[in-house]
């Protein structure tokens, strides 16, 4: 069984992970950047791991938009972002309608890990991204609890990552 474990990470938060992951399958891990579907063909296992900015996982477009080439593959996607592990709704509603417009296929398990945001470290765009996020989420009158979590993730500045998250997700593979 060949599997490969595939990434984008822009602060490297994903990078940790595939490369835990990638340790623990022992197998090969590729910054997903450039590759292409059809060099996925000769894998059995395909685990795809991206940040996540504003719902959209990072790059995740190179299962979606080819899973009908993939669908004999056994497939773990995990998403690597700074909002708690157990807003289901969250993760389980946003985020996958986003990611996955026509549903999560069969053969496709999502995985949600804990990421890192150090302020200091993100770039101009991001930094501003971040800061009118949060004066347009203060601005609400009454705020839903997912808009007042919003907030204060806006100030989180820490790194979360933790590489016993990836245990669940690598016995999927190996089993
Ligand atoms: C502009 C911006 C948007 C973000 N959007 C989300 C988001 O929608 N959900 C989330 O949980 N985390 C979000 N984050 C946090 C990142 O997902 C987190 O920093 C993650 O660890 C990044 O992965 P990377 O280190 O592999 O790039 C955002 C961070 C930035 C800078």
């Amino acid at each position: 069984m060949k599997t490969i474990v595939l990434y984008r990470s822009k602060y490297g938060s994903t990078k940790s992970y595939a490369e835990w992951i990638g340790e623990a399958l022992g197998c090969e891990v590729r910054d997903a950047k450039g590759v292409k579907a059809d060099e996925l063909l000769c894998y059995d296992k395909i685990v795809y791991g991206g940040g996540l900015y504003a719902e959209i996982i990072a790059g995740v477009t190179l299962i979606t938009k080819n899973i009908e080439k993939l669908k004999d593959k056994k497939i773990a996607v995990f998403t690597t972002g700074i909002t708690p592990l157990d807003c289901r709704a969250y993760y389980d509603g946003e985020v996958l309608e986003k990611n996955f417009k026509n549903g999560v296929p069969e053969n496709v398990k999502i995985f949600n890990l804990m990421g890192k945001m150090i302020l200091a470290e993100l770039s101009l765009p991001h930094r501003l991204a971040i800061k009118a996020l949060k004066k347009i989420m203060s601005g609400k009158e009454n705020p839903t609890d997912m808009e007042k979590l919003l907030i204060e993730l806006c100030d989180a500045d820490g790194d979360f990552t933790d590489k016993a998250q990836i245990a669940d997700l690598v016995e999927y593979i190996k089993g």
